[in-house]
């Protein structure tokens, strides 16, 4: 098992980022903790397969897979090629490249919603474009929103302007009453509802996908799944697909190119033709490298059982995670769908990050929701939950638990 020595290196760096970058980092989630300070690394210098080593040299079985989007692994030798053959004829013209179109047609196969395309760089802006058709395709303004979608659709919060904060309406996940009762009270006013799965319960998909799906048919507008997780990890085609209802637009990232920058929207041609007079356009989208990435990561996903094998390793560390617990009688589980479980514990975050010490010291890393990669092999799945359950001891032992 891999353990960790110190990570000395990785906080002298952190401090010194804080003089001139706020907060150290760009992503929130990959944010150090002050109540991890000499245990988590802070900065990351090399991965490969399922693992990664921090600045320290300190190795670690990795199920955070940069927060999503490595579905594949690390340095994957056919998507790592695409990259360097596409070098050698540059990154980004004046003109569209040829290989937009082969994407776009490739997309349009493998994801049921899919008959258009367009390419951006991040989830969250593509969740914009979609949001902004779909309010140009209706002539509404309202949005009914569920889950995170990027930055910047979180329409609540300091600088966001009144006037904007009402014309979103964050709703939960599960049930799709609050939807009904939200189509009853603005009635002709909302111009989608869009939405991103949860996890740990995730299975209640099943009914409620399908009953929006139904809400937005009669009231006459859009369906918008968030597929920036799903997609490429629940199924090809997302979480879409995995549930069988079609929404008129999707946005796919992370997954489709294994790290390399890419989103795109997908949907229904007479929706997505308003880009014309909406005006999305961006000076990255359509950047040769991501989408030579995608080429190449959309190959492998056809070509190979990856979603297959992201569902038996999310499984065996769902089942190994769960049986200690049940050994030590203790609430701390994995729950959702294997492709992207979720960690639940009692007492919220303290133990939580407590729990994530204890791991990264074993030489394991995981997030609030867990992304096993194709290049988790048996062995490093049974080495993280070996891990797992002793840190998970040694915590009971401490009384932790009770
Ligand atoms: C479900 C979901 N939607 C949207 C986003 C935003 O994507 P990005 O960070 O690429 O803008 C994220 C990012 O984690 C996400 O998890």
């Amino acid at each position: 098992m891999p353990a960790t020595q110190s990570v000395e290196k990785s906080w002298l760096l952190r401090d010194r980022a804080l003089r001139s970058i706020p907060l150290a980092t760009q992503t929130h989630s990959k944010a150090a903790r002050e109540s991890l300070r000499d245990i988590e690394p802070c900065y990351i210098i090399r991965g490969d397969g399922c693992r990664v080593w921090d600045v320290d040299d300190n190795e670690y079985i990795d199920f955070r897979s940069g927060l999503g989007p490595i579905t594949l692994g690390y340095r994957f030798p056919a998507v790592d090629d695409a990259v360097r053959r596409q070098l050698d004829d540059g990154i980004i013209f004046s003109y569209p490249h040829p290989i937009e179109v082969e994407v776009a047609e490739r997309l349009v196969r493998l994801i049921p919603c899919a008959e258009s395309v367009r390419f951006l760089k991040t989830g969250g802006e593509a969740m914009a474009a979609a949001h902004r058709l779909a309010r140009a395709f209706t002539g509404r303004d309202l949005l009914l929103t569920c889950g995170y979608h990027g930055w910047v659709n979180r329409m609540s919060g300091p600088g966001v302007p009144e006037i904007i904060q009402g014309t979103y309406r964050g709703l939960p996940w599960g049930d799709a009453s609050p939807y009904e009762a939200a189509f009853r009270e603005a009635p002709g006013e909302i111009a989608a509802v869009s939405v991103a799965c949860s996890y740990a319960d995730i299975d209640k998909g099943h009914g409620f996908l399908a009953d929006l799906r139904d809400l937005t048919e009669r009231h006459g507008a859009l369906l918008i799944f968030d597929e920036i997780v799903t997609g490429f990890r629940l199924a090809l085609g997302g979480a879409g697909e995995y549930f069988g209802v079609t929404p008129d637009l999707a946005v796919f990232a992370k997954g489709i190119s294994n790290g390399v920058p890419l989103s795109c929207y997908v949907g229904r041609a007479d929706v997505m033709a308003r880009v014309a007079d909406v005006n999305i356009s961006s000076t990255f989208g359509g950047d040769t490298l991501g989408l030579a990435t995608a080429r190449a990561a959309l190959d492998t996903y056809e070509r190979e059982d990856v979603i297959e094998t992201l569902w038996a390793r999310g499984k065996q560390l769902m089942d190994g995670v769960n049986a200690h617990s049940a050994r030590l009688g203790i609430a701390v589980r994995l729950e959702g769908l294997p492709p992207m479980p979720e960690l639940t514990l009692p007492g919220g975050g303290a133990l939580r990050t407590r729990l994530e010490g204890e791991l990264l010291k074993r030489g394991v890393m995981i997030y609030t929701v867990c992304y096993p990669s194709f290049s988790h092999g048996e062995a490093d799945v049974a080495e993280a939950v070996a891990a797992i359950g002793d840190a998970l001891d040694s915590m009971a032992a401490q009384g932790m638990f009770t």
